[in-house]
């Protein structure tokens, strides 16, 4: 009886809010629950790229870039980033593969790949933050973006090969 009452509610589009987000360049309107998660919304309208694994702010796979910064996509809420400029990996390739994914595949990075976007995204706010970051700057920053599969070697490799070509 609850569940339908709520179909009727949603139905009628009673508690569905709109919020506009910039994301990687194209502004978007994205049609929410007030409840609705960052992560979620953005899946739910196509940016697959964006990974969830815990869903709790300790694993990084979500990490979205808003307004420069690396954040947990999982734990934000959407409504929480009307206006704001989120950039997905694919803002990285726009034009051709960004350095850091070269060095990613160059260094073996990417195995299952599930951590990658997070990894990837984490590491460009840094590189954009410092021209020169030193190798335990790298691993701070990457702290929080788990990987199951490198043992993180080749990540802080593959960035730091990035850092000293610059
Ligand atoms: S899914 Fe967001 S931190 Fe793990
Ligand atoms: S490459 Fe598989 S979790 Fe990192």
């Amino acid at each position: 009886m609850v569940e339908r009452t709520g179909a009727i509610i949603k139905a009628q589009g009673v508690g569905i809010m709109k919020v506009k987000i910039t994301v990687n360049g194209e502004k978007k309107v994205f049609e929410i629950e007030p409840s609705e998660k960052l992560a979620d919304t953005l899946r739910r309208y196509g940016y697959t790229e964006v990974k969830i694994g815990c869903r709790s702010g300790n694993c990084g796979s979500c990490t979205v870039l808003l307004n420069g910064k690396p954040i947990r996509s999982c734990l934000k809420f959407t409504a929480q980033a009307e206006g704001a400029y989120i950039e997905t990996v694919k803002a990285l390739n726009k034009d051709g593969l960004h350095p850091l994914q070269k060095a990613f595949i160059e260094a073996g990075a990417v195995q299952c790949g599930f951590c990658t976007p997070g990894m990837l995204l984490t590491a460009k706010a840094l590189l954009d933050a410092k021209e020169k970051p030193t190798k335990d700057e790298v691993k701070e920053a990457l702290k929080g973006n788990l990987c199951r599969c490198t043992g993180y070697k080749q990540q802080i490799d593959a960035i730091m090969k990035v850092v000293n070509g610059r």
